[in-house]
This record gives structure tokens, sequence and C-alpha cells, in this order.
């Protein structure tokens, strides 16, 4: 696959050109679910420790692929490297997930929040981006990531997981105008971060808008999807302008940066889904709430969808597993730009046989639904 012109499965899909069957990848798929990930977990018991040692992200992120022929890798890291690199003292208990120091409460706050620069402060992420690149020798695309701003928002206000939200929401009915600006600091970040993410070797972005759902139609336009629309437009124009500069003779014809697929996902995006795929997108996550048929008449042909199997299925026997398969893919229907995955992360106590069944059903059924 080295050559320049051949493109990965996963990345014409997610540009909707003919694949010869469907992709797949796992949401979360280096984690807790895999035995040799405990195994380095238990030698390391801080989390962000393992995101912070490039070597070892690199070694997690590569432990699904020698496992099953997944058809990308994903970057071993998290959406809350940019406020822990913000100084907001992110810790993760145990049992009990992230949890910040300093949460933001006042506009002081916010207008305290620094500007980074990521080949510094989260250098890290792309030094693990350029060995796992370097480990990958091509076999599959890498996707880099982030969090869409308002989610990662709602952790720098709530200071940890939240179930009602109330402190950001609060803060978005009272004083809407220091939301906004936290939101603006965020999508500036996210820019350069997916950007050097790119320059680092990521040939796939997604942005987790875990927490989209959780607002009404009205307040998801302004404070989530506003917000990935612009990261979206922003980043396409900085990565054209990065691929004219190499254009130049005279630069002395660096690497081209192919196009860039961008995913957006919302979980529970409900009556939004139609305006997120008008972001200028390239693909869409699709939670399991929202059958593949009626995502698909919904958006038509602005993008790819990617999905999205209830991961409880993965707790099933395995005939219900192939079924549920099956079932997904039908759904979908004939054609291109269907990327396979979960509707949502994969849970830590599934038995990795069950996921070797999952993407065997995948790459065995799907050959029928590529062709239109
Ligand atoms: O998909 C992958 O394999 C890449 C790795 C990845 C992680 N987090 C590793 C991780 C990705 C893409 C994320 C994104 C992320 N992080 C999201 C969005 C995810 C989504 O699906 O919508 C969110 C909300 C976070 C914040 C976060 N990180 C939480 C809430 C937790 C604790 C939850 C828990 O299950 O304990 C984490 C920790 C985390 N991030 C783990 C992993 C593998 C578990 C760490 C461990 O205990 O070993």
């Amino acid at each position: 696959m080295a050559n320049m012109l051949n493109e990965h499965r996963l990345v014409r899909a997610l540009l909707r050109k003919p694949v010869d069957r469907t992709p797949i990848w796992i949401m979360r798929q280096a984690g807790r679910y895999l035995p040799e990930y405990r195994v380095i977990r238990s030698k390391v018991k801080d989390f962000l420790k393992l995101c912070k040692t490039p070597e070892l992200a690199c070694q997690i992120t590569l432990q699904p692929l020698e496992r099953f022929p997944l058809d990308a890798a994903i970057i071993f890291s998290d959406i809350l490297t940019i406020p822990d690199a913000f100084g907001l003292e992110l810790a993760f208990l145990e049992g009990e997930g992230p949890y910040f120091q300093r949460p933001i409460c006042t506009l002081e706050d916010v207008e305290k929040l620094p500007t980074i620069d990521p080949e510094i402060e989260l250098r890290y992420v792309m030094d693990a981006i350029r060995m796992t690149k370097r480990a990958l020798k091509d076999r599959v695309p890498l996707i880099g990531f982030a969090g869409s701003p308002w989610t990662i928002a709602t952790y720098m206000v709530e200071g940890k997981i939240s179930k009602n939200f109330t402190k950001i929401k609060k803060l978005m009915v009272s004083e809407p105008m220091i939301l906004h600006r936290l939101l603006t600091h965020l999508s500036t970040t996210i820019v350069s971060y997916l950007k050097a993410q790119v320059m680092a070797g990521a040939e796939v972005l997604m942005i987790f808008d875990t927490w989209g759902g959780v607002l009404s139609c009205a307040d998801y336009l302004d404070f989530s999807l506003s917000y990935m629309q612009e990261i979206v437009a922003n980043l396409n124009f900085e990565l054209e302008r990065e691929n004219a500069a190499f254009a130049v003779p005279s630069s002395g014809g660096g690497q081209v940066i192919k196009k860039v697929p961008i995913i957006l996902f919302t979980k529970n995006v409900g009556q939004n889904l139609e305006a997120l795929s008008e972001t200028g997108c390239d693909a869409v996550g699709i939670d399991w709430t929202l059958p593949l048929d009626k995502a698909r008449s919904l958006v038509g042909h602005k993008v790819a969808l990617q999905g999205n199997l209830d991961p409880a299925v993965l707790y099933a026997d395995p005939d219900f597993i192939q079924r549920s398969v099956q079932l997904v893919l039908r759904q979908f229907g004939k054609g291109s730009g269907h990327v396979f995955n979960l509707g949502h992360g994969i849970y830590p106590d599934v038995e990795p046989e069950k996921v070797a069944i999952m993407i065997e059903a995948v790459q065995s059924f799907s050959t029928r639904y590529t062709y239109e």
C-alpha cells in the first residue's frame, strides 16, 4: 500500500468511493477488553502516563491490529489532553473517570487559558503518532482525533463526569458569552492540534462530540455544531494551504498531504443529523438508536456513514452477533460510503473472541453490499 495513489479501504469508503468490502474499526479498540492492554495497565497505574509515553501509546495502539484484521489504527490518547495541557491538572481516579483539580468557573478562568503549541505542550501525542506511523508501514491508515469543543468544555466546567451537566448548562443560560469564549478558544486549539496530528502522520481525523446530544436542538446548533463546522472549514483551509505550499517547486517538493477525511460523531444526534451532515465533514458517526437506512435517507449523498452496531450485541452468542452484523449491513444497503463500527466505544468486559466474530462477519457478508 506504499503507492501514493493507492488509497486505503477506510479512506475510500469515507470519501464514498467504491470498495471491495466494508471497512471496519472499533471505537476504543485499544483498551481494557484486551488482556494484553490490562497487562500494561497493571504495571502503569496512571492512565495519563500511558498517553504521555509515546513508546507505550504506540505499543497499545498496535495491540488490536496484532489480534484482528482491522482496517484502521486509532492513536491511543484521550480527548482530555487539551485541558490537561491548559494546566487544569487532569487526574483519572480509579473507578470514577477523569477529574480536574481546577475546573473552569469564571470569565477570568477562561481568559487565563494559555495558547498551546501542539508540538510543544502536546508533543507526546505527535511523537506517538510519528512512531506508530513508522511501525504501521502503511498497512492501515492511522486515525487522529480530538473531542468537540462542547464535549471538552463539559469536563472543564463540570470538573468530572456529570449526569445532568448542571454547571455548564447554568453557564450556558446565565453567562452564554463566557461559554462562547471558552468554546472559541477550544476550537482554535483543536484546529492546530488536529493539523499537527496530520503533519505527524494521521490520515483520517475524527471529532468526538460525546455530549452534544444532551442539548436542545437550538442549543446544539449554537454551542456544539457551529464550532465543529468552523473547525472543519478551518482545517480544510489549512491543509489545502499546506498542499499548495508543497506544490511550489522551489519549496523543495515536500510530501503532499492527501485528502484527509474528517468524521464527526455526535452521540444521540437525533433531529440534528441533517445539520451535522451539512457541516462540510466527509462522514458522520451514528449510534445504534438510529437505523442506518433512516440515517441514509436523511443525509442522502452528502456524507459517508460510520456505525452502528449496539456495543451490547458483543455480549451475545456468535449466531446473534452474525445476524446483527448482517442487519446493520442490510440497513445501510448497497453502494459505497459505509464504515462499519460500533455505535459507541466497546465495553471493557467484552470477550475478544466476540470481536473476532463480528469482524469476520463484516468481512464475509459485506462484499454483496459494496456495489450499487
Ligand atoms: O478509540 C480508541 O481506541 C482510542 C483511544 C481513546 C480513549 N479515549 C482511550 C481511553 C479515545 C478515542 C478516547 C476518547 C474519549 N475520552 C472520549 C470520547 C469517546 C466517545 O466514545 O465518545 C471521552 C468522553 C473521553 C474521556 C474519558 N477518558 C473518560 C470519560 C474516561 C473514563 C471512562 C472509563 O471507562 O473509565 C477515559 C479513560 C480512557 N480513555 C480509557 C481509555 C482506554 C480507560 C483507561 C483505563 O482505565 O485503562
